[in-house]
């Protein structure tokens, strides 16, 4: 008997008519994150056979397009696109679809493994970046964002690039997931569409005092608030954190 056959989630996935195993992953980390709400638009990257996009659709009764290699048998109210994630071009096949910025990318997309943790690993990474790269292009500003990696070396750099894009960015393991799975999520909320981000060196001048008295300086309409700045000041700030509306700035010198 396979694996999957004796699995709880294989079997609970069987009797209440879900697509995938993985459709209960999606719904336990949608418990406790909160990615997908009533109304939002969401796209789903590597979505065949399609549990993901069950999920999404009772969740959200929204505008769901799902994206895979594979043929998607179809399922009512979704848009499913037969397309690669990294080939150009599909980035204007999703938002022709939806007609507009969506409101939460996801994306379960994964290699076919070949065993030697490296190359998986490595090609985790690549269909991962993409995931970040469309949900860059695909979400309004504040979406979110939900992709799989499997663990490796890089996987902290990665979550590092994902913290550059969101306010808030977790990983997490589901209990769906395989014990011995390799596989973590990272969940990102809040895309962050302001000009600046964490790490960012800037050159600002303090043009008023906060309410809790720090100094605020204005990067191209965005609030950097930098303690211990004056009005007329101009320092050489390093980003700290990174808010969708405003950003913490450290002096690093006068200039
Ligand atoms: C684990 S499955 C997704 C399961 C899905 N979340 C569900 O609940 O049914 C991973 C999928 O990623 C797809 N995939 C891998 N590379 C891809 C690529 N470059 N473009 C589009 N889909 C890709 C695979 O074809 C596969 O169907």
């Amino acid at each position: 008997m396979a694996r999957d056959q004796r699995d709880h989630y294989y079997k609970k996935a069987k009797q209440e008519g879900y697509r995938a195993r993985s459709a209960y992953k999606l719904l336990q980390m949608n418990s406790k994150f909160h990615l997908i709400g009533k109304g939002d638009s969401v796209v789903d990257l590597g979505a065949a056979p399609g549990g993901w996009l069950q999920v999404a659709k009772e969740l959200s009764g929204g505008k769901v397009v799902g994206v895979d290699l594979e043929e998607i048998a179809s399922l009512e109210g979704v848009i499913t696109i037969r397309a690669d994630i990294t080939a150009p071009g599909t980035a204007e096949l999703i938002l022709e679809a939806l007609g507009g910025p969506c409101d939460v990318v996801i994306s379960d997309a994964a290699p076919n493994l070949s065993g030697v943790w490296d190359v998986d690993h490595s090609r985790s990474i690549d269909l991962a970046r993409q995931s970040l790269a469309l949900a860059k292009s695909l979400l309004r500003p504040r979406g979110n964002f939900l992709v799989k990696v499997f663990q490796g070396d890089t996987f902290i750099e990665f979550l590092n690039e994902v913290r550059r894009e969101f306010s808030r960015v977790q990983s997490h393991s589901p209990k769906a997931s395989r014990k011995e799975s390799a596989e973590m999520y990272i969940v990102g909320r809040k895309l962050l569409s302001g000009p600046v981000r964490m790490g960012d060196i800037v050159d600002v001048e303090i043009s008023y005092m906060g309410s809790a008295g720090d100094g605020v300086a204005m990067v191209d309409g965005f609030a950097v608030i930098v303690k211990g700045g004056a009005i007329g000041d101009r320092l050489r700030v390093r980003i700290e954190a990174v808010k969708p509306n405003f950003a913490f700035g450290e002096v690093i010198a006068r200039i």
